[in-house]
C-alpha cells in the first residue's frame, strides 16, 4: 500500500495540515456511507473540489478506496493503521445519517425562476478572480430568495446587496415581491448587465459601481430593511462589508451572510465580528450555499482526473452555510475604514494568484473587457 502524496494533493504548503484532515474526514465519511460519489464528498465532506478530486485519486492509488464506475467505497484499510480494517456499519448504510444538503423543497413559483435564471446567466459577464468573485450556483440563488420569502424577509421589503457576482439580486427581483432591490459592486460589467436584465424585464433591481474600499455609499445610509452579502471568506473583507450592510440598514432589519467555506479551517473571527457588532443570530443553515464550479481553475491532469470521478448532476467547487442575523437600534453601524495596509490585505487568495498569473483568471481567459 502506498501513501497519500499531498504534494500532488496541495497547491499551498499551508494547506497540507487541512487536507490531511479532509483525509480522515473522507475515510469517516465512506465509513458511514457504504457508497459515494466525488461530487458528494465535496458537498458534505469539506475541501475544494479540485483539491479534493487529487485527494481520492490519491486514495485510489493508495488502496483505501475502490472506484467502481462512479461509485467510491472504502476498500476498508486506513493508510494510518494499515494492518487494521475499518469497520463498515453491520448494514453498510447508515440512511438514518446519511447527508443530502439542504433539503429545501421549491415550490413551482421558484422552480420558474430557476428556469429563468438560467436563461438569463448564459449571457451573464464571465466571473473574474481580479475582484475574488465566485458565484453561488443558480439554485442556491434562488434558494436564498425562498429563505427570505419562508422568514418574512422578501414581500414588500427594501432589499440591498452588497457585491452580487452570483445575481441573487434578479432572482429577487424576478418574484417581483419586493419593494426595492439595489446593488452595489466594483466591477462594471457585471453593474451594466443587471441594469440591463432589469431594463429587460421590468424588475425593480438597480445597480451601481463603488468600489467599497473606497468609497462608501452614504447617501443610501439607513434607507433598507434586508441586505444581503458574500464577502471574501476573511476578515478585513469580511467586516467591510458587514459593516457597509449595517450603515445601509434602517433602525432595525436583517442582514444574510454565508461563511465557514469548506476549502478552509474554521476561525472564529467571523462569529466575534458579528457579536462585536450586536447583531443576533437567528438562523444559520449548514451545507445551502454551494459555490459553481469554474472549469478554468483545473489543470489538464485534474481534467482528465474528473473524467475518471465525474458522476453527473449539478457540480460544485465548494459550501458555505447561510447565516441571518437580526439588527437593531444597539447594533454597531460605524463602517470599517481600511488602513493601507488592510486595503492590501483585502483581496482573496484566488486575486493574489491571478494578480501574479493573469492568464490563471476565468474572464482573462475568456478575453472579457
Ligand atoms: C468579494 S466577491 C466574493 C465571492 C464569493 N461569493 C466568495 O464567497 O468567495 C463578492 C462580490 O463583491 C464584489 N467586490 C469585490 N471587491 C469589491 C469592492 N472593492 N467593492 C465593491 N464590490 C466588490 C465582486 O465583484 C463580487 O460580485
Amino acid at each position: 500500500m502506498t501513501e497519500i502524496d499531498y504534494d500532488v494533493v496541495i497547491e499551498n504548503e499551508s494547506e497540507r495540515e487541512f487536507y490531511k484532515e479532509t483525509h480522515n474526514k473522507i475515510l469517516e465519511y465512506l465509513k458511514r456511507n457504504k457508497t459515494s460519489t466525488f461530487w458528494e464528498i465535496v458537498r458534505n465532506v469539506q475541501g475544494s473540489d479540485r483539491r479534493v478530486l487529487r485527494l481520492l485519486n490519491q486514495m485510489r492509488l493508495a488502496g483505501e478506496i475502490a472506484l467502481e464506475g462512479v461509485q467510491i467505497s472504502s476498500s476498508g484499510f486506513n493508510a494510518d493503521e494499515p494492518n487494521k480494517r475499518v469497520q463498515a456499519p453491520a448494514d453498510g448504510f447508515n440512511t438514518a445519517v446519511k447527508p443530502s444538503g439542504l433539503s429545501f423543497e421549491l415550490g413551482e413559483e421558484y422552480k420558474s425562476i430557476i428556469s429563468k435564471m438560467e436563461r438569463i446567466v448564459k449571457s451573464r459577464p464571465v466571473p473574474t478572480f481580479f475582484y475574488d468573485q465566485r458565484p453561488v450556483t443558480i439554485t442556491t440563488s434562488v434558494k436564498r430568495v425562498a429563505y427570505l420569502d419562508s422568514r418574512g424577509d422578501l414581500d414588500g421589503k427594501r432589499i440591498v446587496l452588497i457585491g452580487d457576482d452570483d445575481l441573487t439580486s434578479l432572482a429577487l427581483g424576478l418574484t417581483k415581491r419586493a419593494k426595492e432591490i439595489v446593488v452595489f459592486d466594483i466591477d462594471e460589467r457585471l453593474v451594466d448587465f443587471i441594469n440591463l436584465i432589469s431594463k429587460e424585464k421590468r424588475l425593480k433591481v438597480r445597480a451601481y459601481k463603488y468600489d467599497l474600499t473606497k468609497e462608501i455609499p452614504s447617501e443610501f445610509s439607513g434607507k433598507f430593511d434586508i441586505f444581503l452579502t458574500d464577502p471574501t471568506p476573511n476578515k478585513i473583507s469580511f467586516e467591510l462589508f458587514i459593516s457597509i450592510g449595517l450603515n445601509l440598514l434602517a433602525e432595525k432589519g436583517v442582514g444574510y451572510v454565508s461563511f465557514f467555506p469548506t476549502h478552509q479551517a474554521k476561525s472564529v473571527d467571523f462569529q466575534k465580528i458579528l457579536t462585536e457588532r450586536k447583531v443576533v443570530i437567528t438562523d444559520m443553515i449548514p451545507r445551502f450555499t454551494e459555490y459553481d464550479f469554474v472549469p478554468q481553475t483545473y489543470r489538464k491532469e485534474d481534467l482528465k482526473l474528473l473524467e475518471l470521478f465525474d458522476s453527473g448532476g449539478e457540480r460544485l467547487s465548494f459550501y458555505e452555510n447561510n447565516t441571518r442575523f437580526e439588527v437593531g437600534p444597539k447594533s454597531i453601524r460605524e463602517i470599517k475604514l481600511l488602513t493601507d495596509e488592510e486595503r492590501a490585505d483585502f483581496i482573496g487568495k484566488a486575486t493574489k494568484r491571478v494578480l501574479e498569473n493573469p492568464t490563471l483568471d476565468p474572464a482573462y481567459r475568456k478575453n472579457s473587457k
